[in-house]
């Protein structure tokens, strides 16, 4: 089975009647709520909170109910990927530029399963660019201060044009050498003015799952 298929359903079993669901953004989330559309259809009474435009219309081809993000308080189980993890649960995403949905929707979950290739997995974070949602206004300002922090940020394109993320917003990747502290960079970044959110998920997830490269699960709780 495709390794992120593997992991994707593997996830699903942490879903029980009832729950309310956070549904993740990318190609490994993709199958995990592929599996939930397939256990909605056979009678899992749950409700879906999507992390993106993308996955609500995923969701709602596969008729998961969905909850309008303004009815909801607390999500049981949310599953989503990441492009970047360490062994202490810490994550870099955005990677599909929708980490300020996802961020908020993982503030309000009860238990956070991140699902992830192996390949992924890393003893220092940083290899991968982090992603920050800026605003558009004096995005040059932005950048500076950004690059003050001692990165490289390059604004993400898609068709030869600023990449606009689902609230309107453009994102910079912001390449550092080696975040030692993630969690003092994530409050740095957000202590920018034009910074709407980045990337950096400190100790919000509470199980990663990725493959063991033959077809075996391994686990991070
Ligand atoms: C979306 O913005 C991201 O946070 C994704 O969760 C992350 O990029 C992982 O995506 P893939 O599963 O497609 O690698």
């Amino acid at each position: 089975m495709n390794p992120k298929q593997l992991v994707g359903e593997k996830a699903t079993e942490h879903i029980k009647e009832g729950m309310i669901v956070g549904l993740g953004t990318g190609s490994t989330a993709y199958f995990a709520i592929m599996k939930i559309g397939e256990m909605v259809k056979n009678g899992l009474n749950i409700k879906g909170v999507p992390t993106s435009k993308a996955t609500e219309e995923l969701a709602l081809s596969l008729n998961i109910p969905l909850l309008n993000i303004s009815e909801v308080k607390k999500i049981d189980v949310t599953i989503d990927g990441a492009d970047e993890y360490d062994s202490h649960k810490n994550l870099i995403k955005g990677g599909g530029g929708a980490l300020l949905r996802e961020k908020i929707i993982a503030s309000i979950t009860r238990f956070y399963v991140i699902i992830a290739d192996k390949a992924k997995g890393c003893d220092i974070l940083g290899d991968f660019a982090v992603p920050v949602e800026i605003t558009p206004f004096a995005k040059e300002i932005t950048i500076n201060q950004l690059k003050a922090l001692g990165c490289e940020p390059k604004f993400r394109e898609k068709d030869g044009k600023l990449f606009i993320t689902d609230n309107q917003n453009y994102i910079t990747d912001c390449k550092f050498k080696e975040i030692k502290n993630p969690k003092e960079l994530e409050a740095k970044m957000n202590a920018i003015p034009g910074v709407v959110e980045n990337g950096l998920f400190v100790g919000m997830a509470n199980l990663i799952i990725s493959e063991d490269g033959e077809g075996g699960i391994l686990q991070i709780d």
